[in-house]
């Protein structure tokens, strides 16, 4: 290790932010990121996110289901520099089907900005998401767009979203006005005004910037609009509570910004809020120890896994958020869960969406590793220290199908295409005890037909999916060996492994867990289980 390595561990751990984009769809999610991106100078040219949405069928067949449906199934992750920091961007499914694989990212993140869509205000898929954060207290920054629309009163908005999501919001822009009466914002901070203009040519510091909050030039070229700004924003200042960093870090303050996405406008308050306000990676609770991002030596965690990104690869990508310590190419790591060594030679990183070689990494940074299996969900990946990080959520499955093989020929790809797609996280496997009929449990209806066309496309099994009786499952634990196996043996009928074989209990109603629960005081029924 050379002698300034610590060093450059701290200040390059200082400077770096991750976060990811939550949003319901449709809120702006895709155009806001492609807009970060632009204003970061990552890319030259808008409209790639987008086109990237639009024909993703392009770059990996089995997204065309995406592509059918618009939604954004997988989640990506981004990395672009702003000012002196290094920003991860991570996207997350908007459709709450992929939940589940959304909240994992949200694991990964020190922050989150939250759009949105000020005409709708908060909706389901937001609330879900944000309940997350709140359970781990990730810090929120809250972007109101599509301020050039006919949308809410903003003073409503901000009722709502701290009514609806439990936050004391303290604007750091206000509107004047909306839709076609859409003039700009009022930075409360710098006490200036952005004028609106729309249009998509402008990439930040060329916005007309008038000073002061009650210039006497507002009235005259703002009319009514800045009026109804002005007495607004008087009683934001008396009513609205001061900006403490202290409680926007612990997740109960998030500050608030209004702006349009599609018209750059707004997008660089953004930026330089995350830089300014947001964290830099903190430390991280595994079961032995906590882990301090500027140790010296390397630790990370598999927060989640794709399969096939590339067609002509086959491979899986196993997206590991770097703990601590210092990732260089070709280092000898190990996985601690199988004591197998891993010598990653072709790591990407994901610079601007496209998978380029990464040479080194730091805490908060995400990087991808190609393997052939030897990486599952919830993975901590060390230089030899025997490290568990905690916290990787699985979601006892709301849904289940049973899966057959619909020519028996195929039986071989049928398990196999399973056990990888269930290693991903993309949907949940169970081999029951008794019989030989797989089963499905997943947290939405669009996750079975992700795996049937994915089992179609990528495996070449057609896959008959059907009903089941099943509808509650809770993972069982015990600290007694002996009753746990007891419990098993009792209960063999209804009982399954998950992917990872823990065992599982099946039920058909909720009532009947219940009674379960009643006879076997000494077992633990989990909801959620940990990776462990
Ligand atoms: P998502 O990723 O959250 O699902 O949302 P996305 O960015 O795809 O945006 C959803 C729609 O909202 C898009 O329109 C987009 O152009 C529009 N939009 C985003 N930001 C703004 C804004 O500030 N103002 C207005 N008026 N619209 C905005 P679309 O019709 O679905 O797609 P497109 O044909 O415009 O590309």
């Amino acid at each position: 290790m050379s002698a300034d390595l610590p060093c450059r561990i701290q200040t390059e751990v200082k400077r770096r932010r991750t976060f990811a984009i939550i949003s319901h769809p449709d809120a702006g999610k895709t155009t806001l990121t492609e807009k970060l991106l632009l204003f970061s100078g990552a890319i030259q040219i808008a409209g790639s996110v987008k086109a990237r949405k639009a024909s993703r069928h392009a770059t990996s067949d089995w997204m065309e289901i995406e592509k059918q449906r618009g939604i954004s199934v997988a989640s990506s992750v981004m990395q672009m520099e702003y000012r002196d920091c290094v920003i991860n961007l991570l996207d997350t499914p908007g459709h709450q089907d992929f939940s589940e694989d959304t909240y994992r990212v949200l694991t990964a993140v020190d922050a989150a900005l939250m759009v949105i869509d000020a005409a709708n205000g908060v909706e389901p898929q937001t609330r879900r998401l944000l309940q997350v954060c709140r359970a781990r207290n990730t810090p929120i920054l809250t972007f109101v767009n599509k301020m050039d629309r006919e949308v809410q009163d903003p003073l409503a908005l901000m009722d709502e979203i701290e009514r609806e999501l439990g936050m004391t919001v303290v604007p750091f822009t206000w509107p004047v006005g909306m839709g076609k009466h859409f003039h700009g914002v009022m930075d409360l901070r710098q006490q200036q005004m952005r004028v609106f203009s729309p249009g998509e040519d402008r990439v930040g510091g060329d916005d007309e910037i008038l000073q002061g909050l009650d210039n006497p030039a507002y009235a005259e070229r703002f009319g009514m609009q800045y009026e109804q700004a002005q007495g607004e924003i008087e009683l934001v200042q008396d009513a609205a509570a001061e900006f403490n960093h202290e409680e926007f870090l612990t997740g109960k303050q998030t500050p608030m910004f209004f702006g349009s996405a599609v018209n750059n406008f707004g997008v660089q308050e953004i930026l330089d809020a995350l830089v300014e306000l947001a964290p830099a990676p903190g430390e991280r609770a595994a079961m032995q120890r906590v882990v301090k991002p500027e140790e010296s030596k390397f630790s990370g965690v598999v927060f989640k896994i794709q399969a096939n990104m590339d067609p002509s690869h086959r491979d899986r990508i196993a997206f590991l958020r770097v703990a601590s310590g210092h990732f260089e190419r070709g280092m000898r790591l190990k996985v601690v869960r199988s004591g197998k060594e891993l010598r990653p030679n072709t790591v990407v990183s994901f610079l601007s969406q496209r998978r380029e070689l990464l040479d080194e990494a730091f805490g908060g940074d995400i990087i991808g590793i190609p393997n052939h299996g030897v990486l599952q969900l919830g993975d901590t990946i060390t230089e030899g220290e025997a490290l568990q990080f905690t916290g990787l959520p699985f979601f006892a499955p709301e849904m289940f199908r049973s899966v057959e093989v619909a020519d028996p020929l195929k039986t071989k790809q049928l398990k196999a295409g399973l056990q990888q797609l269930g290693e991903e996280g993309a949907i949940q496997v169970f081999r029951p005890i008794a019989g030989s009929v797989l089963l499905l449990g997943a947290v939405g209806q669009l996750q079975f037909e992700v795996v049937a066309h994915r089992l179609e496309h990528e495996y070449g099994c057609k896959a008959r999916i059907s009903g089941s009786r099943f509808q509650v499952a809770r993972w069982v634990t015990c600290e007694d060996e002996k009753e746990l196996k007891r419990f098993i043996d009792a209960n063999d009928h209804r009982m399954a492994y998950d992917a990872v074989d823990a065992p599982t209990v099946l039920v058909e109603y909720a009532p009947e867990l219940r009674a379960i629960e009643a006879n076997w005081p000494k077992i633990k029924f989990h909801a959620l289980r940990e990776h462990a």
